[in-house]
């Protein structure tokens, strides 16, 4: 017995009614959300033919491309700010500057993407996608992934056929003579989007804090000097916010260390000290309860990895932790298949750095080679986000 044995036979009328029911009410959809679109995606693959499956991969730059295009020549925010109704191609283009004929034709391929409808000739108004991509996380994280990773990309094919050449994609495609980082120094709209892009992207959804008990795990008997918490390479400083948001009473140092120049724009205030700090080399502050790295080690190779571990090593006491904020993706492929955000993820990590994210068995090899205990692995998201709490043996 096949296993839709309840439908007898398949009805294209009955399906194209729901879908426009899908179309027009999708909170009544919301529970099956997951399972609707990733059958819709694959339905879309195996309707089309050839030809159009082909257009649909020719053109599969062009989405960020034009988001990138309209975000920046403010489309989404005109549609959205003219509360008078549609807005005319006429004032976009006088207000974008673009060429008329030419923002025609941008209009018209935004028109099927859905960011945008034309609600009469010549007439735009904005849509749900409109809306969503003037959020600041969304412009951050356009600008990141269309100036900085795009480029990378596009040159993974060379990175892979040329093995010993010790460039990342990023630095091919950008011809770029310095790694991500440094280059993100000379590139401040750049530089800034990420390092926002890295503060935000996570806000809705479970964190760390929620399965540390840091105040009872870590923070006991402290006194003002006591290092309490090292955020390494902690970017904006988000985590040492919410932390001490998390532990108003928390007694002893909390530490914000990170190349010099991202140091200047971080969001922490007087209680989190700044200490410009490279991790490659030696950790100056001894005996912390917990030296912190989110989304640091998978920026990074095993060796270049190893090398941040043994620069630690030394400054830890019986009591202190390393805490590894990253991917810990499964051994075993997920049974419904693979997740379509991480094993992206996973390619941005190898053309930006020749990293990749890693399974459970690669974190316990890489710990271990370090001759590191991992004491525990939380997990605190669908998409694998764990920590890893690790110390001496
Ligand atoms: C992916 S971001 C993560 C930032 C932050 N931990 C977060 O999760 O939002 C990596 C951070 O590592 C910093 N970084 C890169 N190389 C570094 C180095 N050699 N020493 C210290 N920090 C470094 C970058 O400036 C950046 O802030």
């Amino acid at each position: 017995m096949s296993s839709n044995s309840s439908i007898t036979k398949a009805d294209p009328a009955i399906l194209l009614q729901q879908l426009r029911a899908v179309v027009d009410s999708p909170e009544e959809f919301a529970a099956d959300r997951q399972e609707i679109v990733r059958l819709a995606r694959k339905a879309t693959v195996m309707l089309e033919d050839p030809f159009e499956m082909f257009q649909r991969l020719a053109y599969s730059a062009l989405p960020l491309v034009t988001v990138r295009v309209a975000q920046d020549h403010k489309i989404f925010q005109t549609l959205v700010e003219n509360k008078d109704g549609p807005t005319s191609a006429a004032v976009l283009a006088e207000k974008t500057g673009i060429n008329p004929t030419v923002l025609d034709s941008l209009l018209e391929y935004m028109t099927t993407q859905h960011m945008i409808e034309e609600s009469s000739p010549q007439n735009y108004v904005p849509t749900k996608l409109s809306n969503i991509l003037l959020a600041p996380l969304f412009v951050d994280g356009v600008v990141h992934f269309h100036d900085n990773c795009l480029p990378a990309f596009n040159a993974l094919n060379y990175s892979l056929s040329n093995p010993t050449d010790p460039r990342t994609a990023f630095e091919v495609g950008q011809n770029s003579p310095t790694d991500f980082y440094t280059w993100l120094e000379t590139h401040p709209v750049q530089g800034a989007a990420f390092h926002r892009f890295m503060e935000a992207q996570f806000a809705s959804l479970p964190t760390w804090l929620d399965v540390v008990p840091f105040g009872t795990e870590y923070a006991q008997l402290t006194d003002p000097e006591t290092p309490v918490f090292v955020d390494v390479g902690g970017g904006n400083g988000q985590q040492c916010v919410a932390l001490q948001k998390k532990y108003p009473t928390l007694i002893g140092k909390v530490i914000l260390q990170d190349r010099p120049a991202v140091l200047e724009k971080a969001i922490t205030g007087q209680e989190v000290e700044r200490m410009s700090y490279d991790y490659l080399t030696p950790q100056p502050i001894k005996g912390a309860r917990a030296y912190y790295f989110r989304q640091i080690f998978h920026n990074n190779n095993d060796a270049v990895c190893l090398q941040i571990l043994q620069a630690h090593i030394p400054s830890l006491s019986p009591s202190s932790v390393i805490l590894i904020d990253d991917k810990v993706l499964p051994d075993e492929k997920p049974e419904g298949g693979a997740v379509e955000y991480t094993a992206g993820l996973s390619l941005a990590m190898l053309v930006m750095f020749k990293a990749l994210e890693r399974r459970e068995s690669q974190w316990r090899k890489l710990l271990g080679d370090a001759g590191l205990e991992i004491k525990a692995i939380r997990r605190f998201t669908d998409f694998g986000d764990s920590i890893i709490v690790a110390g001496l043996k």
